[in-house]
C-alpha cells in the first residue's frame, strides 16, 4: 500500500515522458509450487501511465504474477524492477509506490465501510481531515455512501468487493494492480468501476489489471499479454491482437430471400479480384479489407436498387483470440455487452469463435475500429 501523504492523484499522464523508467520491467520470472510451475519465464514490459491487462483462464498464472510483483511472493528465478526499484532487493520501496487489490478481500469486517477507509487512509500518512474527505469521496465513487455506516460484515459480496476496490485507492498510488477488479460485480457497478479506473488513469496512475472479461480488457487496457499455464502466449494492444486472428466482415442481412444471389453478385464485382462472400443463416457476409470496400458495396447495392433489411460491420472480437491461444472458453460478456447480432461462427484459424457486430448508420459508414493488417507491433511469444 502507498505511504504517499498527499490523497490527491500522483504525477499527471504528461509528466511520464518517452525514457521515463517503466513502470514495470520483468525479465525471465518464474514461480514453482512444488512440481507445478505457476510462472514460466515471464517478460513484462509496462510503460508508466499506461493500463495493462492480463487476460487468461483460470490457473494461467494471473494471481501469481501479481503477487510476485507486489512482494507477496518471491519468484523462484527471475528479476523485477518496480517504477525502477528492484524487487528482491528494495522490497520496501516497491512497497511504497503501489497499491493492491487482490482477488479476496482484505477489509477488517468488524468496522464500518466508512471506518476501513479512514483507517487505511491515516496508515498512508493522510491528516484526519484528508483522511475524512478520501474516505467519503470514495463511498460516493463506489455507490457506498448508503452503506457507509454498516460493519463490513453485514455487506452483500458485491459491496465488500467495491469496499476492497476502494481500498486500494486510498492513496492513489502511481502504480495499482487490480486483480479481477470487476469479478461478482453487478453491470451498473462494474461500468463504475472502469469510470474510476479511467479517472486515475487520466491523472497519471499506472494500472495492471487482471481480468477473465474480454470487454474489460478491450476497454481499458492499453495492452494485454494473453497467459495461459505461466506462460505470456500473445501480446499486443487489442487492436493488434484482433487483428492477428483475422479480418473484418460486412454483414448484410437482405430484405427478401430473393435478393441474395444479387447481392452476393455486387459483392463479387467490387471485392474481385480476391473477395468472395459467403452465406450464413440468411446473412452474407463480405470480407472488408479497408473501409473503401464496405462504401463501395452498399453504393452498389444501391445503384442496383438493393436496399438491405440491416447491415453491420463484424470484426473479430477478443474472444477470438482468446479462444484461439488458449483453447478456452472465458466468461466472457462480450457478446451480451456489445454485441447485437451474432456474428458468423465458422472455426478455423482466421475466423474461430463468435464476432462482435457493430451496427452500421446509414448516414454515414463508420467503422472506427483498425482494420489494418500489419501486426508490426504484434509480439506473439509462441506460435498460433
Ligand atoms: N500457494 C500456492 N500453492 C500451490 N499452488 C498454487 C498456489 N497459488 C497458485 N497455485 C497454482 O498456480 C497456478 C496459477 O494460479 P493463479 O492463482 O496464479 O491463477 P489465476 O490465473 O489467477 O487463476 P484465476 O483466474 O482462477 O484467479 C494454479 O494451478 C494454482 O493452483
Ligand atoms: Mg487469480
Amino acid at each position: 500500500m502507498s505511504t504517499a501523504s498527499s490523497p490527491h492523484p500522483p504525477t499527471p499522464r504528461a509528466h511520464h515522458q518517452a525514457g521515463d523508467v517503466p513502470a514495470i520491467h520483468a525479465t525471465g520470472l518464474r514461480r514453482d509450487f512444488g512440481s507445478l510451475r505457476a510462472v514460466d519465464d515471464l517478460d513484462l514490459d509496462i510503460a508508466a501511465g499506461s493500463v495493462y491487462g492480463l487476460l487468461g483462464p483460470n490457473g494461467a498464472g494471473k494471481s501469481t504474477v501479481v503477487k510476485l510483483l507486489t512482494t507477496l511472493l518471491r519468484p523462484s528465478s527471475g528479476s523485477a524492477t518496480i517504477m525502477g526499484h528492484d524487487l528482491a532487493h528494495a522490497p520496501h520501496r516497491v512497497r511504497s509506490v503501489i497499491g493492491v487489490a487482490g482477488q479476496y478481500a482484505s477489509v477488517d469486517e468488524t468496522l464500518t465501510g466508512r471506518e476501513n477507509l479512514r483507517l487505511f487512509a491515516r496508515l498512508t500518512g493522510m491528516s484526519r481531515t484528508d483522511s475524512r474527505r478520501r474516505a467519503d469521496e470514495l463511498l460516493e465513487a463506489f455507490s457506498l455512501a448508503d452503506a457507509a455506516g454498516r460493519r463490513v460484515g453485514r455487506y452483500s459480496g458485491g459491496m465488500r468487493r467495491r469496499l476492497d476496490l476502494a481500498v486500494s485507492m486510498v492513496a492513489t498510488p502511481p502504480l495499482l494492480f487490480l486483480d479481477e477488479p470487476t469479478t461478482g460485480l453487478d453491470p451498473r457497478t462494474r461500468q463504475q468501476m472502469w469510470q474510476v479506473v479511467e479517472d486515475l488513469v487520466s491523472h497519471g496512475t499506472t494500472i495492471l489489471l487482471t481480468t477473465q472479461y474480454l470487454d474489460e480488457a478491450d476497454r481499458l487496457a492499453d495492452r494485454i499479454g494473453i497467459m495461459n499455464h505461466g506462460r505470456k502466449v500473445a501480446e499486443g494492444s487489442p487492436d493488434q491482437l484482433k487483428d492477428r486472428i483475422g479480418t473484418s466482415a460486412l454483414a448484410i442481412t437482405p430484405a427478401n430471400r430473393a435478393d441474395v444471389p444479387a447481392i452476393r453478385d455486387a459483392i463479387t464485382r467490387v471485392l474481385s479480384p480476391g473477395g468472395t462472400p459467403t452465406t450464413r443463416a440468411g446473412r452474407i457476409y463480405a470480407p472488408i479489407r479497408q473501409t473503401a470496400d464496405a462504401t463501395e458495396i452498399l453504393v452498389a447495392l444501391r445503384e442496383q436498387g438493393l436496399s438491405p433489411a440491416a447491415i453491420s460491420v463484424d470484426r473479430p472480437s477478443l474472444d477470438s483470440v482468446f479462444l484461439t491461444l488458449t483453447g478456452n472458453h472465458g466468461p466472457t460478456r462480450e457478446a451480451t455487452d456489445r454485441s447485437t447480432t451474432s456474428g458468423p461462427t465458422t472455426s478455423g484459424p482466421t475466423t474461430a469463435g463468435p464476432t462482435t457486430a457493430e451496427p452500421v448508420h446509414a448516414a454515414g459508414l463508420s467503422t472506427h475500429h483498425n482494420t489494418n493488417l500489419n501486426n508490426t507491433d504484434l509480439n506473439t511469444e509462441e506460435d498460433l
